[in-house]
């Protein structure tokens, strides 16, 4: 076969082209095999948030696909980082753990490594990996995830580090093989991306613009998840509320929820992460009258100043995320509500983060996470003059932290007694004549019982509560 035969062979339609990507390194790694004398193996290392976890199961399908093995060490031939920079540690952990890489691959010098997320959309950092960890095989960054295998072959062919990372997204690719890492749960990206540009976030710069996927693509993918065993589905996105938006038949969130709601055989659905300025009446009425949405809302705070809230760009005021809550709660009573809070951003004052407090201490959140600021380059927070000393931002994180450890156990002593629902994820990993599940509202509860429930959802009466789990007993 000549060279341009072989050439005009490759798709340029997507996902055929990336099918073909598939063949031709199943090809490459069976000589590979041959050669060794054993299978290839793999191993995907998430940083960072749920999209990442579920880009990771696309990069686990595609592995797969091609037929390496899936590694539970990093010591094998190929790891892939995939990597988040939403905060300075994060960033951190990775360059430290790329060192562990290249002793093993010192020791099997056939070894790949590739590093793709978040990070790589960030021109110093693929600078600085060109030129200081020389001995990774592979960049790519969020955009084109669905590119692996190709990418993958071009490493294969050629000499060097393969870099490819797209300034913005060309395209949303369907139908390329994911594995899932539970067979009874799955994540569902409605939504790429963010237009926010909250001051202190680096997201939008590495995530791109929004795009909604079709309501028809994932209505589709949740009905085959459902057919193949799932029972829970997370919707997936920066900013799920503004979910449609751009479509050309533009759709609400609330809409979409409804109409997932109807889908026979799914019995719980999630939804991550909710802006304030976005969530609307019409989502808080769809949640109480659906049947299957979980009383579950993430409602990032960010700050309780309605002054930092401003600088932030958030487009709510302290006053008006009060109200949001006091709305939810009164029309889904039993909802857990729970947040992202932020520590330090630039100015912060002592007033402003009193402000903060006292939101905490009125919503009564069922958890929070909790942040200390991170200055990220090339967002407008970072080129601000007052930031704020570490020791201040130390001796306020605490106070908060003691602050929202309180109100969760709270929260949760307060379920004590009740019988609840519970889907059951795992055998106790310490004690396994327990098994391990979650609430509609996230927390764990652990239990006598047998891994024929994994998968199962089934009644619980919670009959101690344990600070952030509880003890309980199948209820029948
Ligand atoms: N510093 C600290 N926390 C941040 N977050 C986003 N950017 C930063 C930053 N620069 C937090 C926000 C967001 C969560 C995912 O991460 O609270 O909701
Ligand atoms: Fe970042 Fe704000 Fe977008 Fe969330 S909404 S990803 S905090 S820019």
């Amino acid at each position: 076969m000549s060279k341009t035969k072989e050439w005009e062979e490759i798709p340029t339609n997507e996902p055929d082209r990336q099918r073909y990507f598939i063949n031709e390194d199943r090809k490459l790694l069976m000589l590979k095999e041959a050669d060794l004398g054993r299978k290839l193996t793999f191993h995907v290392t998430t940083f960072g948030c749920q999209m990442n976890a579920r880009d990771s199961e696309k990069l686990r399908g595609i592995l797969e696909e091609i037929g390496y093995i899936p590694s539970e060490s990093e010591d094998c031939d190929l790891v892939i980082y995939n990597t988040c920079t939403v905060r300075e540690n994060a960033d951190n952990r990775v360059y430290g753990r790329l060192g562990i890489l290249h002793g093993y691959k010192k020791k099997n010098p056939g070894m790949k490594i590739a590093v793709c997320g978040c990070m790589i959309q960030e021109e110093h950092v693929v600078n600085r990996i060109r030129e200081s960890y020389r001995f990774v095989d592979l960049l790519f960054g969020t955009h084109n995830v669905y590119q692996l295998a190709e990418l993958l072959h071009e490493s294969f062919m050629k000499e060097g580090m393969t870099i490819h990372v797209l300034d913005k997204a060309e395209k949303i690719v369907e139908d390329l093989p994911q594995v899932r890492t539970y067979p009874f749960k799955a994540g569902v990206n409605i939504m790429y991306g963010c237009n926010n540009f909250c001051s202190y976030c680096i997201v939008p710069y590495v995530r791109g613009r929004e795009r909604s996927r079709t309501p028809q693509a994932i209505l589709r993918e949740i009905e085959k998840q459902v057919e193949d065993g799932v029972v829970e589905v997370m919707l997936l996105g920066q900013n799920v509320n503004s979910y449609g938006k751009g479509l050309e038949n533009p759709i609400s969130f609330a809409e979409l929820l409804l109409e997932i709601d109807k889908i026979p055989g799914l019995e719980r659905i999630r939804f991550m992460t909710s802006h304030p300025k976005d969530l609307s009446q019409e989502l808080i009425d769809a949640i109480a009258k659906s049947k299957h949405v979980c009383h579950h809302i993430h409602l990032p705070l960010q700050s309780g100043s309605s002054r930092l809230l401003k600088d932030m760009n958030r487009h709510y005021d302290k006053e008006a995320y009060l109200d949001l809550v006091r709305r939810i709660r009164e029309a889904i009573p039993d909802v857990a509500l729970t947040t992202d809070i932020i520590v330090g951003y630039p100015g912060e004052t002592d007033e402003d983060f009193e402000e903060t407090m006292d939101v905490v201490k009125q919503v009564g959140f069922d958890s929070a996470f909790t942040f200390e600021y991170s200055r990220r380059s090339g967002t407008p927070a970072a080129t601000r003059p007052d930031q704020v000393a570490q020791e201040v931002v130390t001796e306020r994180f605490n106070r908060l932290l003691k602050q929202v450890q309180e109100d969760g156990r709270n929260r949760a002593k307060a379920l004590e007694g009740q019988t609840r629902t519970v889907l059951v994820e795992e055998v106790n990993r310490e004690d396994d004549s327990l098994v391990s599940g979650r609430m509609e509202n996230n927390s764990v509860v652990h239990f006598k019982g047998t891994s024929d429930l994994i998968g199962k959802i089934v009644p619980v009466h919670l009959t101690s509560c344990k600070g952030f789990y509880y003890l309980g007993e199948i209820a029948n």
